[in-house]
């Protein structure tokens, strides 16, 4: 599954789908509304704005080894989300990371997003996707477990749990 439409909490309605070099534009608007704290929970280093190198290596992603896919706002057209899921090295697995327009945050599209990329990891025929969530970040780290996710220490970092879903355990996603 590559594109969606869904529905928040709120009833915006949203278009998820991949992420292209066309939606370059999108990107300043979304990341000047993402708080420096967001930025640092996704990132995992202090940052006050993203700057465009980093932008234009999250844009420009090799599709033989990754996916990105964004939420647009049906009405307004702007960008609301982005989920990325990276094949790792060699192996059968994905990581992921997530980020959410900060003011969006708790209207149910964080949800839908992991939904997705997990529904599209599954179709893949991946056998895990994993990712890096900061201790302190309670709302990932719940949402994770609420979507079956198991929650460990992560060995070589300190204050960091690395979240893992055995693909095979699942029943097949939808993302509604
Ligand atoms: C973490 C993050 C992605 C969550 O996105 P979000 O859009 O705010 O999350 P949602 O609104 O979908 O879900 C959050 C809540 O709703 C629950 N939820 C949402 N939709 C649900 C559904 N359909 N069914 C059941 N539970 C649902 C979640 O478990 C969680 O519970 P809570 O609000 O009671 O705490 C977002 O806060 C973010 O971008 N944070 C900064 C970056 C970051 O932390 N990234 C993670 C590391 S890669």
């Amino acid at each position: 599954m590559l594109e969606n439409h869904v529905t928040l909490h709120d009833g915006e309605k949203v278009f998820i789908r991949p992420l292209k070099v066309e939606h370059a534009s999108l990107y300043p608007d979304f990341l000047a509304e993402v708080t420096p704290d967001d930025l640092r929970l996704r990132f995992f280093a202090p940052m006050r704005e993203a700057n465009p190198e980093l932008i234009d290596k999250l844009i420009h992603y090799d599709p033989e080894h990754a996916m990105a896919f964004i939420a647009i706002a049906e009405t307004s057209g702007r960008m609301l989300g982005v989920v990325r899921l990276h094949d790792d090295p060699g192996g059968d697995g994905g990581e992921f990371a997530i980020l959410v327009r900060s003011q969006l945050k708790g209207h149910g599209l964080g949800w839908l997003m992991m939904k997705h990329m997990i529904t599209y990891a599954q179709e893949k025929g991946l056998e895990t996707v994993h990712g890096q969530v900061l201790a302190e970040n309670t709302t990932m780290l719940q949402m994770c477990a609420e979507l079956g996710f198991h929650v460990a220490e992560e060995a070589s970092e300190r204050g960091v749990k690395v979240v893992t879903l055995p693909l095979h355990e699942l029943p097949t996603l939808t993302a509604h």
